[in-house]
């Protein structure tokens, strides 16, 4: 008798985890293509700065309290795992194909911390022209130059980088290994074989979204404030 090949579809990005990364993607390319434009497109680019200071705020508290493949637990890998990953050894009830792999943990870890040091730095930047982070005030002249130095320069050409980067592996995957994994991005179910049938789902139910919603509007608030002390 033939072995079972049907796919079934099972939930891997919760509403929220979906919303986070469609809505930071869109403030990143914001905060760039601002920053690359000047002049008074800078009000935008704070703008998305902020957007982004209360969407990884959320994404820190969602690695927590999210869906299963969304908790940093599910994707945080020892070396060994990494090295195993690598070397195509998956062992049973590795599901290494469900939420981000040990290679796309690295990337995003990568992404994230690089985020939060942009934010950071963004918040204290001073550009000597025209436009001071809401935070500039509460460090020395120098410390806000150095910080400046590093968000205006390495730091945004690492972050276009690493974003380069992250989509040209989706790419990589969709043509050389026929995986589409914006789909499962998009409406948050990956199709999952029958050998890994054993694959637990993300819980993404109305209560928490709710849940999602009420952190969210913290987060929000939150970065209203930091604004608010620079003002
Ligand atoms: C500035 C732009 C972008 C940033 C900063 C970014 C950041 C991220 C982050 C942080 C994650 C991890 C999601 C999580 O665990 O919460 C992720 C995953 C993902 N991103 Fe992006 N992203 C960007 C643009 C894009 C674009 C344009 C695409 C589509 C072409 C894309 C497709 C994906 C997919 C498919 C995943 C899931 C990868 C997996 O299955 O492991 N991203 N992205």
């Amino acid at each position: 008798m033939s072995k079972p090949t049907a796919l079934s579809a099972v939930r891997i990005w919760d509403l929220p985890s979906r919303l986070f990364h469609w809505l930071l993607a869109a403030a990143v390319f914001g905060a760039l293509g601002t920053a690359w434009v000047g002049g008074n497109a800078m009000v935008w680019h704070m703008r998305c700065g902020l957007t982004v200071l209360a969407l990884l705020l959320f994404r820190a508290a969602w690695g927590f309290v999210g869906g299963r493949w969304s908790r940093f637990a599910s994707f945080l890998y020892a070396p060994a795992t990494l090295q195993r990953y690598l070397r195509g050894e998956a062992r049973p009830g590795d599901h290494f194909d469900a939420g981000h792999s040990p290679l796309g943990a690295l990337s995003v870890f990568g992404l994230l911390v690089l985020l939060a040091v942009q934010v950071a730095t963004g918040l204290v930047a001073d550009d000597e022209v025209a436009f001071k982070g809401p935070l500039n005030r509460y460090v020395s002249n120098a410390r806000g130059l150095v910080a400046t130095g590093w968000h205006a320069d390495i730091g945004a050409w690492i972050l276009l980088a690493l974003v380069v980067l992250h989509i040209a592996a989706i790419a990589y995957y969709r043509v050389r290994k026929q995986t589409d994994l914006i789909s499962p991005m998009l409406s948050g179910d990956k199709p999952i074989p029958p050998a890994a049938a054993d694959t637990p789902p993300s819980v993404d139910r109305a209560g928490t979204r709710v849940l999602a919603l009420v952190i969210g509007a913290v987060c929000a608030a939150f970065a209203v404030w930091v604004a608010s002390l620079g003002l």
